[in-house]
């Protein structure tokens, strides 16, 4: 069969790569510690599982709107409106089968041949797959360690040019656990404010800053018009397999978001919507204590992974990831991956899993109970 052309630009993600490699080892008896997957541990609380059945059991089996059933996008517009300090409305709102078609969309509504996307590296693999799927000129810009992971407005400032049409921006950031700090995020306002660019901010990680208060750079006057903010259930609420998440929008792009949802998925599950509503609305304890445990288990793997020889790790300050420095160690970032995988039953991903800019760097998700923390990081140091 031939396929077209582009199909040979488009990405993915290794974590299931290294996923299926780990569950062969499994299937041939071997013990795996699973740190390569960003999705809790946790399951759903119970509220937002017994909305779903309910809906079910009422009928709520059939087609909805494009972008998401009224009730739903008006929940999502007040959350937002709270947690940004800002006000939207339902009609800026697309709701999508997890948060990750957002990105797909934007970049689709967004990216000719040749503009110019500046992204975080390491960062999201799928912001630079759908960049080159489109033709768009994929820019990288460095996360740097020395700068807590955020990156440098002065790089950035470098890198715009005529062509840059679009900049990615995520915080709390998969995979290095940095934030961007209202500072920086003034500091790249205050580049780009004259030029005609366009933001992606992916704030699926929103919920868990556990540093300082999380900021959006839509709280920036003149900001709100022209960002897209991703955010949605899978990480804040245990619901990754559900597939629900949103984009916010002006609402010139919302309606050509929606078309492309018409176009591919036609609406989100209506029953999973109903659960969604409940999951904004209803009781957040379930939320709260999953991120209190995610901030116990943070202490624990960083200083567990700086136990290790030629391991550095520095305090993540958001989601639930730890990126060690392990130049030290004298492996490059796929090998001791591999080895740490093969040697030690550990699973971790490679920073270069995130791009170039991740080499020196491996990728821990501390989505896993404290015990299999320690355990990860006894056969880590094992066979190191
Ligand atoms: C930075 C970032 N953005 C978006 C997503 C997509 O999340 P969802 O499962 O809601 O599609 C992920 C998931 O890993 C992520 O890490």
């Amino acid at each position: 069969m031939r396929t077209a052309k582009r199909m040979e630009q488009l990405g993915t993600e290794t974590a299931f790569e290294v996923l299926a490699k780990a569950r062969k080892l499994e299937a041939e008896g071997k013990n795996i510690v699973h740190l390569e997957l960003g999705e809790p541990d946790f399951t759903t609380p119970d509220n937002i599982i017994q909305a779903a059945i309910k809906s079910l059991q009422a009928g709520d089996t059939h087609y909805t709107p494009s972008n998401g059933t009224l009730d739903l996008r008006n929940s999502i517009a007040k959350y937002v409106s709270k947690t940004r300090g800002i006000n939207f409305t339902a009609d800026e709102v697309v709701v999508t089968p997890g948060g990750k078609p957002i990105m797909f969309y934007a970049i689709i509504a967004l990216i000719d041949e040749g503009d110019e996307v500046i992204y975080p590296n390491p960062g999201f693999p799928i912001y630079e797959s759908m960049i080159k799927f489109m033709g768009g000129k994929a820019v990288p810009i460095q996360l740097r360690e020395d700068k807590s992971f955020a990156f440098d407005p002065e790089d950035l400032r470098k890198l715009v040019t005529d062509k840059t049409k679009l900049l990615i921006i995520n915080s709390p950031q998969n995979p290095t656990g940095g934030i961007l700090t209202k500072e920086v995020v003034l500091k790249i306002a205050e580049i780009i404010k004259d030029k005609d660019i366009t933001v992606l901010s992916d704030e699926i990680y929103s919920r868990l800053v556990f540093e300082g208060e999380p900021f959006s750079i839509t709280q920036i006057p003149g900001f709100k018009e022209r960002t897209i903010i991703l955010d949605g259930f899978s990480k804040t609420y245990a619901m990754t397999g559900w597939r629900s998440g949103y984009g916010v929008m002006n609402t010139e792009l919302a309606p050509q978001i929606s078309r492309l949802m018409t176009n591919s998925n036609s609406c989100n599950n209506a029953f999973v919507q109903k659960a969604c509503i409940e999951a904004l609305d209803g009781p957040q304890d379930g939320a709260e204590k999953m991120r209190a445990e995610f901030i116990a288990r943070r202490e624990i793997i960083v200083d567990g992974l700086n136990s290790i020889p030629g391991f550095s790790c520095i305090m993540p300050h958001g989601a639930f990831y730890a990126f060690p420095n392990i130049t030290k160690t004298g492996y490059t970032s796929r090998e001791l991956a591999d080895h740490v995988l093969y040697k030690g039953g550990v699973a971790a991903l490679s920073g270069t899993a995130f791009g170039a800019y991740g080499e020196g760097y491996l990728r821990f998700s501390y989505a896993n109970s404290r015990e299999n923390i320690l355990e990860a990081v006894k056969r880590i140091k094992s066979v190191l």
